[in-house]
This record gives structure tokens, C-alpha cells and sequence, in this order.
């Protein structure tokens, strides 16, 4: 929206000023799952929304019921004139005209909901607005193409790192708006390309049968595009066929790929990390998946350790999967006190979700798209890019040192950065 913006401080995560109770009810349910404080879910409609704006410093997020607007654009156009550059608009409204919507698009509005809404129409819309929220701060970083690799491992078999995995490779191209590449490195198991119903192809098959072809070229054919921003490489090997490998063609892939994406997830097993540790060394960020048994605390702990010592650089984040709150085998607060750090996300355990993604062979993450679950989703797109962000400034201030001797400006723009990423 265009106003300037007013007296410095910090936004309100979300506001909203809807026309009857019935909406505002709604309003706070789904505001209240976004773990927003619901005080402010106003009564007014947009009339009280431009009153409010024009004394006070636009939300992040607002919500602006219609219904009682007798000129829909020019009262948008109204807001526009008082609402801050960066706020994220939704608008409802009753009247059902798709030349309204484009129009009211094409105003800045970022979703016009038909009313009467629903719980989880209106928590779609919100997640997409947060996930929008990110997103022009990394396209502005398109440009130069800053890669970030991540490997995802699992502490021990079946705890959910592949279902993580391709999730996120999910969010990543399609919520985050990055040109993901998702390389599957259990050569016989691998259910990448299963999940998202793909045939895996024969090209990891061919790279491990001949690293020295791995190239650009080689990347662009071998890879299964799931999307425009999405591309896959997996295998189903033959079961008797043992992999002979001794890494090299795991590494080009690698390499390869850092040219060719803005963003690498490996699923990597850790029967492949023993052997090929290396795979691990130009990772960013490292995402450890868990379940919260007295195993999976054990191996966490062990791997923990290990990462700290061999990809000191690398950040990790740990996803409690599958988590049960009353029936688990440990509380979170007896695995976090046994690991000795936080989990960072967890992800519950959702049997009815997970098969219904299966069945439609889609990820799981796509098909949490409008419910409650997907704010994990969102919060651990978050946590990988707000470190990816940090990589990159970090990179961008050591090529700076290097040519200028390092600029004072730029230090302190990047310490300013960790601060309020490490305070959030
Ligand atoms: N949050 C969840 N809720 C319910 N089921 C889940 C959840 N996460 C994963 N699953 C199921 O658990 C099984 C194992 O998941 P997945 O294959 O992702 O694990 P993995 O760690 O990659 O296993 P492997 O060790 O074989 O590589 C799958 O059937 C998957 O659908
Ligand atoms: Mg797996």
C-alpha cells in the first residue's frame, strides 16, 4: 500500500475490522491458530479500518470485510492512501465478480474471500499472506542467485525424513518461490519421486555409473521437474544391484546443483553420511529429524555432537516428527532436558493428512495447505531461509572484506541482522 510510513516502532503482527459477529468469531479462531493475539480483531469494516490506519501504524497482516462498502475499489484505493508499503491486505466481501477480484488484485490486495468464509479458507489465506511477507526479501536476492544447500538426515530409520524432505522441498518452490532441487540419496528406498508421483528416471542411476558426465547439461536432462520451481533426482536400484560408488559422483551432484538452484535439499541417509561424510561439508543449514523416543534421543545426542564437530559452519535445526503429545514414549520436556537443546519445530503426528497426501501423491505439507498444521510448515520455511539470509550477508560482507578491506556499514548491517534473527 503507498501512505508513508509513520512514527518508527514495531507492526502489529495483524489487525483486523470485520462487519458482524459472526465473521469476527470466525476471524479470531483462525487468528488465535496463527498464534496472533485476537484484541485485534476489530468490528467496523473497512470504513473503520481507514479511521484506524490514519492514526496508527499499519499491521503486517490486515483483514478488511467489504461487506458494507458501496464502492469496493475506491474505498480500497481509500486505504491505500493511508495503509504503509509492506502491509499484506485480504480483503472478504459478499459480492461474487471475478472482475471485481482482478480488479481488487491489481489494486494490491493480496485475496478477496467470498463470504460466508470458513475456519480453514481464511487460515490458508493467512499463511499464504505470512508466507508473501518473506518472500520479497529473497526475490530481491534472486538476482545473484545465492545457493543454500541443506541436508536433511533422520537420527534413526522411519522417524519421517523423507516425508520432511520432500515437504519442504514443497514449501520451498511453491510457498518461498525458490528454484529448489530436491536429490534423493537412498538409492534403492528413496520415495521422493514416489510421494510426489513421479518415475524417478535413470539419471542418479547414470551419474553414479559415470561422475566424470555430470555436468550442466547432464543436470538439466537427468533432472524430474515436479513444478517449474522444482526438480527431482532419485532412483528405485535394483535391490541386487549394491551401489559402487565411492562418492565422487554424490559430490558432482552436488556442485552441480549449487550452479543450476537457488536451493539444494538432500535426503540423505545415514547410512550414506557414514561413509561419504564430505557430503556434508558445504551444507548451510543441516535438519536433523527426530521422533521423541529414548533411541532417537540417544542418536540425536550422538549426532549432534558429530555435526558440531565436522560442519562446525553449518546450522542445525532439529523437527521433532511425529510428535504425540499424552501417548508419546517421552514428553518433549524429558527428550529436550536429555539432548540438551530445544527442538525447533514439531511436527504431530497426523496419520489422516499423511495417507490422504499419499493417496493424492502430493506432499504432505501441500495437503496440510489450509488447516492448522501447515504453521509448522511455514515456521520451518522460515527458520531454513531467515539462515540461508544470514549466509549469504555473511558471504556478501567476506567478498566485500576481501576487495575493500571490509566496510564498517556492512558489519554493522549484518550484526543488526543476527540480532533481530537471533531475538525473534
Ligand atoms: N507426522 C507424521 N504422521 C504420520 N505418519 C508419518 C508422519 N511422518 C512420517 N510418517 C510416515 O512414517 C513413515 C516413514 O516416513 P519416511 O519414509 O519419511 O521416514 P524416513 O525417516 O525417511 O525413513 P527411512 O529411514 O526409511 O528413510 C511413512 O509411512 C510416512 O508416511
Ligand atoms: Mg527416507
Amino acid at each position: 500500500m503507498n501512505a508513508p510510513f509513520k512514527a518508527a516502532g514495531l507492526r502489529d503482527p495483524f489487525n483486523a475490522f470485520v462487519c458482524d459477529d459472526d465473521t469476527l468469531e470466525l476471524i479470531r479462531v483462525a487468528v488465535g491458530d496463527m498464534g496472533w493475539p485476537i484484541e485485534k480483531c476489530n468490528k467496523g469494516g473497512l470504513r473503520n479500518a481507514v479511521q484506524s490506519l490514519s492514526v496508527s501504524a499499519s499491521p503486517n497482516i490486515l483483514f478488511v470485510d467489504m461487506s458494507e462498502s458501496g464502492d469496493p475499489i475506491n474505498d480500497i484505493n481509500a486505504l491505500a492512501e493511508v495503509c504503509e508499503p509492506g502491509t499484506v491486505v485480504i480483503a472478504a466481501g459478499q459480492v461474487n465478480d471475478v472482475r471485481l477480484y482482478r480488479d481488487l488484485l491489481s489494486s494490491g490486495i493480496q485475496d478477496y474471500l467470498l463470504k460466508p468464509l470458513s475456519v480453514d479458507q481464511v487460515r490458508e489465506s493467512l499463511t499464504m499472506a505470512q508466507a508473501m511477507l518473506t518472500a520479497p526479501k529473497h526475490a530481491e536476492m534472486h538476482d545473484d542467485k545465492p545457493h543454500h544447500m541443506m541436508a536433511v538426515v533422520g537420527v534413526r530409520g522411519g522417524v519421517g525424513a523423507s516425508l520432511v524432505s520432500t515437504s519442504l522441498a514443497w514449501a520451498m518452490s511453491e510457498q518461498a518461490g525458490r528454484q529448489t532441487a530436491l536429490l534423493d540419496l537412498d538409492v534403492h528406498f528413496g520415495t521422493g519421486a514416489l510421494t510426489l508421483d513421479l518415475e524417478p528416471g535413470r539419471g542418479l542411476i547414470d551419474a553414479i555409473d559415470n561422475p566424470s558426465r555430470i555436468d550442466g547439461l547432464f543436470i538439466e536432462r537427468a533432472m524430474v521437474r515436479a513444478s517449474d520451481k522444482l526438480s527431482l533426482l532419485s532412483a528405485e536400484a535394483p535391490i541386487h544391484q549394491p551401489v559402487m560408488t565411492d562418492g565422487s559422483a554424490f559430490f558432482q551432484l552436488e556442485e552441480e546443483l549449487r550452479g543450476a538452484f537457488e536451493m539444494t535439499i538432500v535426503d540423505l541417509p545415514r547410512q550414506v553420511l557414514i561413509p561419504f561424510p564430505h557430503l556434508v561439508s558445504e551444507a548451510g543449514t543441516i535438519l536433523l529429524v527426530s521422533d521423541v523416543t529414548l533411541a532417537a534421543a540417544r542418536d540425536t545426542i550422538r549426532l549432534l555432537s558429530w555435526f558440531k564437530q565436522n560442519v562446525p559452519g553449518a546450522r542445525v535445526i532439529l523437527v521433532a516428527n511425529k510428535f504425540q503429545n499424552a501417548i508419546g514414549e517421552l514428553s518433549r520436556k524429558e527428550f529436550e532436558s536429555s539432548i540438551e537443546r530445544p527442538i525447533d519445530i514439531v511436527i504431530p503426528f497426523d496419520p489422516k493428512l499423511v495417507s490422504q497426501a499419499a493417496k493424492l501423491g502430493k506432499s504432505y505439507a501441500e495437503v496440510c495447505k489450509g488447516t492448522k498444521a501447515a504453521q509448522a510448515w511455514a515456521n520451518l520455511t522460515r527458520l531454513v531461509l531467515d539462515g540461508a539470509d544470514i549466509e549469504a550477508d555473511e558471504a556478501a560482507a567476506a567478498s566485500a572484506k576481501g576487495k575493500s578491506g571490509g566496510s564498517l556499514l556492512a558489519k554493522l548491517s549484518l550484526m543488526t541482522k543476527k540480532g533481530a534473527k537471533q531475538g525473534a
